[in-house]
């Protein structure tokens, strides 16, 4: 069902939505927040402690804080924070208006205790739900691309900023599933194929988004790895895959990332939704991960009132339909218990204390203006550090300035591809064209041709030195790609272009991978991903040799339709609403490493206009103790990077772990990864800590992870397929392993 892509599309209207998902419920707004409307938020937090409120005295405890409002709260006030204050499902439309302008969610403030109103809005790439005078950043997997943990951090910062400025006080955001299938049509919007590498990008965008005011939501808890059918679609998954692949990021944002809150998803994972799902709830989440914070269901994804609050769901959203009145019922027949309802509201209000809210008045609401020149700055230099060169033939690249250019296809002129669809979806102020940017940038000829006709586009580019190839993908949440060409007769515009002038570089504005049938006609191929407003100058510097390339893939690119691990329709999009995760442990690069299949750019890949050489691996300490799976910085790999060009750049060092064959373990995965800036002819060592969880696996019968004692390999290079470096330690432990 295309319902929510449908609606989060500004250009389209009210009408697409469906009937059917439409709960409606004539549910009262709460006279608190009807006072609130027009744009105006009035949250009644700092409300000064007294012998009446003791909960606000914000020298206490936090914990200590919530038992004092739960016992202060009435049942009817307790049920008001599980549940949104949309009127139905169809709070992006003019038909079911939010209390409060703006917030695509919201709760309102209960005054009498001063419970602060809870307002929600997404945007993964800057603040959505069509707020105005904000920053387009570009896409998620552009940032993650930089494998930069600073700028991923700096990336929650300024998201998190504009949020709290435009008095959002839960951000919907970060999406931190792995991508299991290519297609997906909400790539574009994570952060790419490893639960490693996802847990550290979602680790410090996080704690970049809380440490600016608002509470951060990561999502989309589990198994949410399709678009297509999504409503109802099964994922059918083992349990030691659940554990090693698509729950570390989200372990890793309760441990690390302290995150407050999770938004449970729309699929079911193993035939029971994720937002009932007691096993993904409770055990999971709660008594494994220990997570203190609360649960909200994604839009319309609670389909229950008494197994969702028995199960484990926190907080419905948008709207009343199971939490409101129901939930009331259900409390008062005995169906749930008066101890559940406040472990749900205890759940909520932790992250509130901890987090602020009731002690500090935001600073703005829906109407401020929060974009800044900062901000601006910080847009384009995501996108230049997110830009991966993949192909650069004999060094066309970086171009001289006065070589004329053809700019060629729509992205690169009229119709620039700056983000995705859906509910990440940002109004941006401006967009930086490709042609405007090179325009202002090089010093030669450059003309452009929009590509709907063949012949004059490779008119255009036999008639200038270099052709720029722009293409785009389609990407929206609410959708998967139906396979991973380009669509719109790209490939035959690349074709034609490619036949026309020998020196063609191909730039893909795309959100996920995308097959390549013409590469080897083509000198230059760049995936520029969705990149935000500076979109134009962010190209024309890495294309003129400004900025020097230094981003790598956190996704692999197959060669062929078939050669990915989720070929099968079994897998995707699944037969009779169940998708099996049939390859296991293998997605992604573990796939091609496990099958002995050639990816065209393998997972980790990227190109740079210097060259580096890796050197001198030591692993240390070579017999590794380990007591238990969680302990930090165990082994530590020293490794030298020497920039052996001409310029200065960066270098992504990656260590990789290949256990011993009898724990049943993909070949090898990534552990540890670091970022090195390096002058010509410099060498500098670098050091790279691995913890014990990089040693263990997750044993199913004790539902715990171990540490197998054995040889681990120690691999190091920059890609996951180029790693010259290898040794080996062996590992043992003392103790139980946890
Ligand atoms: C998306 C969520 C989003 C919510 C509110 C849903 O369709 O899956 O990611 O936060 O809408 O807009």
């Amino acid at each position: 069902m295309k319902f929510l892509s449908a609606v989060h599309s500004s250009a389209q209207s009210a009408a697409l939505i469906l009937g059917a998902m439409c709960i409606c419920l004539s549910m009262q707004i709460p006279a608190s927040a009807q006072s609130s409307q027009a744009g105006e938020q009035k949250a009644k937090s700092s409300l000064p402690a007294t012998a009446q409120r003791p909960w606000m005295n914000k020298t206490l405890p936090a914990k200590q804080r919530v038992e004092m409002l739960l016992k202060a709260m009435t049942l009817d006030e307790k049920i008001t924070m599980l549940h949104g204050s949309g009127p139905c499902l169809e709070v992006w439309t003019d038909k079911c208006p939010m209390p409060i302008k703006g917030y695509v969610g919201q709760v309102p403030a209960i005054e009498r205790l001063g419970i602060p109103h809870l307002t929600l809005a997404d945007g993964r790439a800057g603040v959505g739900n069509k707020a105005t005078d904000v920053t387009l950043l570009p896409a998620p997997i552009a940032a993650a691309s930089s494998w930069d943990i600073e700028l991923m951090s700096q990336f929650g910062h300024v998201l998190g900023k504009e949020q709290w400025d435009k008095g959002t006080n839960v951000t919907l955001s970060p999406t931190i599933d792995v991508v299991r299938v290519p297609e997906w049509g909400r790539t574009f919007e994570s952060y790419g194929e490893d639960p490693y590498f996802n847990s550290r990008m979602a680790v410090v965008e996080i704690e970049g988004i809380q440490a600016e005011g608002s509470i951060a939501d990561a999502n989309m808890y589990l198994t949410m790895q399709q678009e297509s059918d999504r409503f109802h679609a099964d994922s059918v998954v083992d349990e030691r895959t659940l554990q090693e692949i698509y729950l570390p990021p989200y372990a890793a944002s309760i441990a690390e990332g302290h995150v407050g809150t999770f938004m449970c998803a729309y699929v079911k994972t193993n035939g029971v939704y994720s937002c009932e799902n007691a096993h993904l709830l409770q055990d999971i989440l709660r008594k494994q991960l220990k997570f203190d914070g609360w649960v909200m269901s994604d839009w319309g994804a609670t389909h229950s009132t008494i197994d969702s609050a028995n199960n484990g769901l926190d907080q419905q959203m948008p709207d009343a339909s199971f939490f409101g009145e129901p939930l009331k019922k259900a409390v008062g027949d005995g169906k749930v218990a008066m101890a559940t309802i406040d472990e749900h509201v205890r759940n909520i209000l932790l992250p509130m204390f901890r987090q602020g809210l009731f002690d500090r008045q935001q600073p703005g609401n829906w109407d401020s203006k929060v974009r800044t020149a900062e901000h601006t700055a910080f847009s384009r230099k995501v996108a230049e550090q997110g830009t991966i060169l993949l192909k650069n033939q004999d060094s066309l690249l970086p171009l001289r300035a006065d070589a004329s250019i053809a700019v060629i296809g729509e992205a690169g002129s009229t119709k620039p591809k700056a983000e995705g669809g859906g509910s990440s979806e940002v109004v941006a102020p401006y967009v930086i064209s490709p042609f405007d940017g090179i325009g202002k940038r090089g010093k030669g000829k450059v003309t452009s041709a929009d590509g709907d006709d063949l012949d004059k586009a490779a008119a255009a580019a036999r008639a200038a030195e270099v052709a720029v190839v722009f293409v785009r993908t389609e990407e929206t949440e609410g959708d998967d790609r139906p396979d991973l060409k380009l669509p719109n007769n790209q490939d035959a515009l690349i074709a034609a272009v490619a036949a026309a002038n020998k020196n063609t570089i191909v730039v893909l504005d795309t959100g996920g991978p995308v097959l390549m049938p013409w590469i080897d006609q083509v000198a230059g191929v760049i995936e520029a991903w969705y990149p935000g407003q500076e979109d134009g100058n962010a190209i024309a510097a890495i294309l003129y040799g400004d900025v020097n390339p230094s981003a790598k893939l956190p996704l692999t690119i197959p060669r062929t339709a078939m050669a990915i691990p989720t070929s099968q329709k079994e897998q995707w999009p699944g037969v009779d609403g169940h998708s099996l995760y049939s390859e296991k442990l293998n997605v992604g690069y573990r796939w091609y490493d496990a099958t002995g299949t050639d990816p065209l750019f393998p997972f980790g890949f990227g190109l740079s206009y210097t060259t580096f050489r890796v050197s001198h691996l030591v692993a240390e300490p070579a017999k590794l103790v380990l007591h238990s799976s969680t302990e930090p910085a165990k082994l530590k790999v020293t490794v030298d990077v020497t920039n052996t060009g001409k310029r200065a750049g960066a270098e992504v060092v990656q260590v990789y772990i290949g256990h011993p064959a009898e724990n049943g373990e993909p070949p090898h995965q990534l552990r540890a990864f670091a970022k090195v800036q390096l002058q010509p002819g410099e060498t500098k060592p670098v050091t790279l800590s691995l913890d014990a969880r990089s040693f263990s696996t997750f044993d199913t019968a004790k539902h715990e992870w171990v540490t197998r004692a054995g040889t681990y390999q120690i691999l190091v290079g920059t890609s996951s397929r180029d790693l010259p470096l290898h040794t080996a330690i062996t590992a043992g432990h003392t103790g139980p392993t946890r």
